[in-house]
């Protein structure tokens, strides 16, 4: 653990690098695969997919509905996800910004390409809740709005599962957002960009705190990610948790205590999630989940795979902690011994990761009603 943390160290001093051209200041070259390049015709099509309610069975659902282009493509109101007819999700609808640079996708970690991950969710029967591939691209075909686009994005051909897939890809592959204060403090040679607070901030995440261990940076760039998974005892907890009485959502924004015989009388249990390990079956990854980018986290409430921390002052409190301990825990967790002006300057810090132009994004995805 000292090599790594000598590591962060090293890393946190060394001088920053120009950003390569064509990605914000702050975030790597953007890699498209070689098989799907962006096209304007290609980005627009993906993009009313996105929106497109009729993507679900009963017109309810499109991919919009749970990555809210205006709650930083999350939803803010909701810990874990609600799909078609209401149905749960068991985990929390994690941020579209910046996805581009995700090695692997889910909390868990199993899809590997944004072309692929789309069906998902458009087969999850709790999410989207189609029956299947076919009905998807049947369903796209009778639909006059549609007619022509999918030949004008690629050269001719028509509607197809991975055409669809390599659309929405393409649209997503646009939901960046770098050049932070952050980054043109540190990348762009901008003395003030940050102010005190938020530069001891950064200090502590990169020293005392232990933060950039998990949520790395580079020389040049920074995803705030390791891309690795780790076991910080958020899930561990949620399979033990014994306590007499559960916070429940009555309406938004609004919570009540409940005594958790109530809860579980007019709810269903909260689903097993064992994390990584549901997908290697290795012990040593059970409740291991992806450490996530922290760009833009101040727009991503709430926080962690099941969405149980409503603040960042409350992953914070939690980080300070030690996390929760468990058999499983990661060794680069330990009570921090934060003092109350510490963890403000952490707060300020992460505040000020939040990119340029998200603006501009917003204003795109709802420039033209789709669908109804
Ligand atoms: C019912 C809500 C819901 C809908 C609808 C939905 N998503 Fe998601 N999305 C989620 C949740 C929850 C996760 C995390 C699931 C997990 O980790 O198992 C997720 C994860 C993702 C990820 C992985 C991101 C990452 O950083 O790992 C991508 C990409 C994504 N969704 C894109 C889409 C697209 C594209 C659509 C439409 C085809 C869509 N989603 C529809 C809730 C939803
Ligand atoms: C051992 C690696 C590790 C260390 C050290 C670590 N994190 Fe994390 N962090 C993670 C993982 C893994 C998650 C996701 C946990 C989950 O989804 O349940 C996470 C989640 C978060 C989130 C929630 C992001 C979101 O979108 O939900 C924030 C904020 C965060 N960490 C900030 C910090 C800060 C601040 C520190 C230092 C005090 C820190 N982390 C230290 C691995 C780490």
């Amino acid at each position: 653990m000292r090599l790594v943390f000598a590591l962060v160290v090293a890393l946190a001093a060394c001088s920053p690098a120009p950003a390569p051209p064509g990605s914000p200041l702050g975030l790597p070259a953007l890699a498209v695969p070689e098989d799907n390049p962006q096209t304007a015709p290609k980005v627009a099509l993906g993009r009313k997919l996105f929106f497109d309610r009729r993507l679900s069975p009963n017109n309810t659902m499109s991919c919009a509905m749970c990555h809210v282009p205006e709650q930083g493509f999350t939803a803010h109101e909701l810990a874990t996800s609600v799909g078609v007819e209401g149905r749960s999700v068991r985990r929390n609808a994690p941020t579209l910004l910046n996805v581009a640079w995700q090695e692997r996708l889910f909390h868990d970690g199993r899809e590997f390409s944004l072309e692929d991950q789309v069906w998902g969710p458009l087969l999850a029967g709790n999410e989207m809740g189609n029956p299947s591939i076919g009905f998807v691209i049947e369903r796209l075909r009778g639909l006059e709005d549609y007619r022509g686009l999918f030949e004008a994005a690629f050269g001719g051909r028509g509607v197809s599962g991975e055409r669809l897939g390599r659309a929405i890809a393409a649209y997503e592959r646009t939901l960046v957002a770098g050049a932070s204060r952050f980054d043109r403090w540190r990348y762009g040679g901008e003395a003030n960009a940050l102010s005190e607070t938020e530069r001891r901030g950064f200090e502590l995440f990169s020293s005392k705190a232990r933060c950039a261990a998990c949520h790395a940076l580079g020389a040049k760039h920074a995803l705030f990610t390791d891309h690795g998974f780790h076991n910080t005892g958020v899930g561990w907890r949620r399979t033990f948790e014994t306590a007499e009485h559960t916070r429940v959502e009555i309406a938004p924004g609004v919570h009540a205590e409940l005594d958790r015989r109530t809860v579980e009388s007019f709810s269903e249990p909260p689903a097993k999630d064992l994390g990584r390990y549901e997908i290697t079956l290795e012990p040593k990854d059970r409740w291991a989940y992806k450490t996530p980018s922290l760009r833009n986290v101040a727009l991503t409430a709430p926080y962690m795979h099941d969405g149980s921390l409503p603040t960042l002052e409350a992953v914070i409190e939690f980080y300070d902690r030690g996390g929760l301990d468990n058999p499983g825990k990661s060794p680069l967790l330990a009570p921090l011994g934060l003092s109350p002006q510490d963890k403000a300057a952490l707060a300020a810090f992460l505040r000020a990761l939040t990119g340029a132009g998200i603006e501009v994004l917003v204003a795109e995805a709802r420039a033209t009603p789709i669908g109804q």
